[in-house]
């Protein structure tokens, strides 16, 4: 288990609103996550549609569509549902889901927890 990466003050993340991303490694590359708040939960996923392997947010931070009841992705509009990140309609139906990563609300901080997958990003 990594340790706790701190990513942004609990505050910074409105119900349905603005997600914050993050910079990640994802087999030794360079990624990005992000988080969102959803239903008052805080959610993590790597920051790459299921569809094409491309990050979902046009303008940084904004994964949600226009309802906040969804995750989309700008490319081509695949849906994911927040609280699972599995796909909910689109190209991505039938392709699985986003990855959900490791966050945590706590202390009025929001933390993200590498696993062996999706790794702290390497400094150099
Ligand atoms: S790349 Fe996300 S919907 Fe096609």
């Amino acid at each position: 288990m990594g340790e706790l990466i701190e990513l942004c003050p609990a505050e910074a993340l409105a119900d349905g609103g603005p997600g914050v991303r993050f910079a990640v490694s994802v087999g030794g590359q360079p990624a990005s996550g992000f988080v969102v708040r959803f239903r008052g939960q805080v959610r993590g996923y790597l920051n790459r549609c299921a569809h094409v392997a491309m990050e979902l947010d046009w303008q940084p931070g904004m994964f949600f569509d226009a309802d906040g009841e969804y995750l989309i992705c700008a490319t081509h509009g695949a849906l994911y549902d927040p609280g699972s990140g599995a796909c909910a309609g689109g190209p991505c139906a039938g392709r699985g889901a986003l990855r959900a990563l490791e966050v945590v609300e706590r202390d009025g901080r929001v933390w993200w927890r590498p696993d062996a997958y999706v790794e702290a990003p390497r400094g150099d």
